[in-house]
């Protein structure tokens, strides 16, 4: 089971390789037959540990950081870049487990601002330069309906920062044709056809990192949409008003919550508040889209102490 522990991690370098890791084999088809839920991983196995690579343990300076009582593992950085560090820990820890067991890695990102000094660094650090990118299908967690050109493209972005430079073959670099009317048919059909490679227990995004709106949107999953109710489809669009325009295309509920891992990446003093309705408020995920983010595998936030801190704390 997801285990609901809260965790402050003040380690600066985390090996990706000194931590036992778990893989979660259930099918997707279950998740799609099932709401929001919790259920056992399937495999767990180490990497053998590398010798000249163990985590330094640092000394907190000041006081704890206050840890917000959310579903999942919660990590509080100090600040952003160890925030951003230990979130890439995750990423390199789950891309090499996923190609050692089954040749290729199904990686989701999401659009938004905080995330891309993230994938800045991804390109520059070279504490990346292992990232198995000839191996790996990149995808998006949601679109915005405007053409790649335009500045609200998020796979414009991500295709600047990452896709120009990582080496990833253009094939497995999977944008959604947001233009097109039937861009969550097609994007869904694509992702079918990737995942039918692999064997039917493994067919199901590996690592999926999201954010979070200040209104509690994850995804492109807003408050009060028929997007929250899609129990079915892997991609739908989604509008109405309370989506920031323009409309959008997302990954489902569905999708999302078959991910072997997922990451929340939540920085700032201006997530404080909804993270803590999120994590103490009773307000169910019709209000708070983000509170439905309930996954087979794992899930993880990764919070800085300005997200993290209390009201008034
Ligand atoms: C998008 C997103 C969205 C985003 C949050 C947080 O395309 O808008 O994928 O879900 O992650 O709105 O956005 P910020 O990082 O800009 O706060």
């Amino acid at each position: 089971m997801i285990t609901d522990t809260a965790a402050f991690d003040m380690r600066r370098h985390d090996s990706p390789f000194t931590r036992p890791m778990r893989l979660s084999c259930s099918p997707i088809t279950r998740a799609l037959a099932q709401e929001a839920h919790l259920h056992p991983y399937g495999l767990a196995y180490s990497l053998p540990p590398m010798t000249n690579d163990a985590p330094i343990p640092l000394a907190p300076d000041g006081p704890s950081p206050s840890v917000p009582p959310l579903w999942g593992r919660v990590q509080v950085s100090a600040d952003p870049h160890e925030a951003a560090e230990a979130l890439g820990s995750d990423l390199i820890e789950q891309a090499h487990a996923c190609v050692a067991s089954m040749g290729d890695f199904h990686l989701a990102l999401s659009g938004g601002s905080t995330p891309f000094p993230f994938y800045q660094s991804l390109m520059t650090d070279p504490m990346y330069r292992r990232l198995p990118w000839d191996r790996t299908h990149l995808w998006i967690v949601d679109e915005r309906r405007v053409p790649f050109d335009h500045p609200k493209s998020n796979w414009r972005q991500i295709h600047e920062i990452i896709v120009d430079h990582s080496g990833i073959p253009p094939a497995q670099a999977h944008a959604i044709e947001a233009m097109e009317q039937d861009a969550a048919v097609r994007y869904e059909r694509a992702l079918r056809t990737a995942f039918s490679r692999r064997a039917v227990t493994e067919q199901r995004l590996d690592f999926v990192l999201l954010g979070m709106g200040d209104n509690g949107h994850t995804a492109s999953l807003f408050p009060q949409t028929a997007a929250l109710r899609e129990r079915k489809l892997l991609v739908c669009d989604c509008d109405g008003p309370t989506v920031t325009p323009p409309a959008r295309v997302t990954m489902t509920y569905p999708l999302l919550n078959a991910a072997r891992f997922v990451a929340v990446l939540a920085l700032g003093s201006e997530k404080a508040p909804m993270i803590h309705r999120v994590a103490t408020g009773s307000d169910d995920f019709t209000v708070l889209p983000i509170k439905n983010i309930r996954p087979s595998g794992t899930l993880v936030w990764h919070l800085d102490r300005a997200s993290a801190a209390p009201p008034n704390g």
